[in-house]
């Protein structure tokens, strides 16, 4: 994956742990890298040994830490310069679900290399309660799109979603079921 992801996730170690929380965790996943460069795309292992570790050190499960990096990356994105493109794909909860695809191929622009995943609303029970189908090319990244989703509905003052995930398509992909009052 792109080194933003890795950045965001040594971030989100720092702040927690500090500098010491990441040494520990990047020697327990036998990582060279200080840091990573934004553009630069690495082999996914290192993301997973990254989770892995942080989840050793931190005694979380890996999917707990996969969700608070989900809740994380909707802040860190926008710090580091992403807001606009937010905004611009996400005018409110709703049109932001439904435009990901959208500002995922915006940054393939920039980043030949993306391998986004794919996100479609395929059902709209209500207009507070939809079913997200997510599709990834990789293993085990719900809980981080869980994490995702709730992060992002309190950027539009959403506090009380429920998210659940209704349906293992397989491991790499799911359905999820959004509430909300
Ligand atoms: C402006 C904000 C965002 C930026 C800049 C961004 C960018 C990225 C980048 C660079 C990757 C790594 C993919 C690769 O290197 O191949 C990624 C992956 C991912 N993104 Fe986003 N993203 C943003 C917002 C979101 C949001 C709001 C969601 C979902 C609600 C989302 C869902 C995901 C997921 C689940 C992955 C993991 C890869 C996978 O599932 O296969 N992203 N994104």
């Amino acid at each position: 994956m792109y080194g933003l992801i890795n950045m965001a996730i040594r971030q989100l170690v720092i702040d927690g742990h500090g500098a010491e929380g990441w040494q520990t965790v990047k020697n327990k996943a036998s990582l060279n890298e200080d840091n990573f460069e934004l553009l630069t795309v690495y082999d996914d292992a290192i993301t997973y040994k990254l989770v892995k570790s942080a989840s050793e050190v931190t005694g979380k499960t890996a999917d707990e830490i996969l969700h608070l990096f989900g809740m994380y990356w909707v802040g860190y994105a926008s710090k580091a310069g992403y807001e606009p493109l937010l905004k611009l794909f996400g005018p409110n909860f709703k049109e932001c679900l439904a435009n990901l695809n959208r500002m995922h191929e915006h940054m393939g622009a920039m980043m030949p290399g993306l391998i986004p995943p794919e996100f479609e609303i395929s059902k709209e029970v209500t207009d507070t309660e939809f079913e997200i189908l997510y599709k990834s090319q990789r293993l085990g990244l719900s809980p981080m799109v869980s994490g995702l989703l709730e992060a992002l509905a309190q950027r539009y003052g959403i506090s009380d979603i429920k998210i659940e995930k209704i349906q293992d398509l397989d491991e790499a992909s799911c359905r999820f079921k959004v509430k909300w009052s």
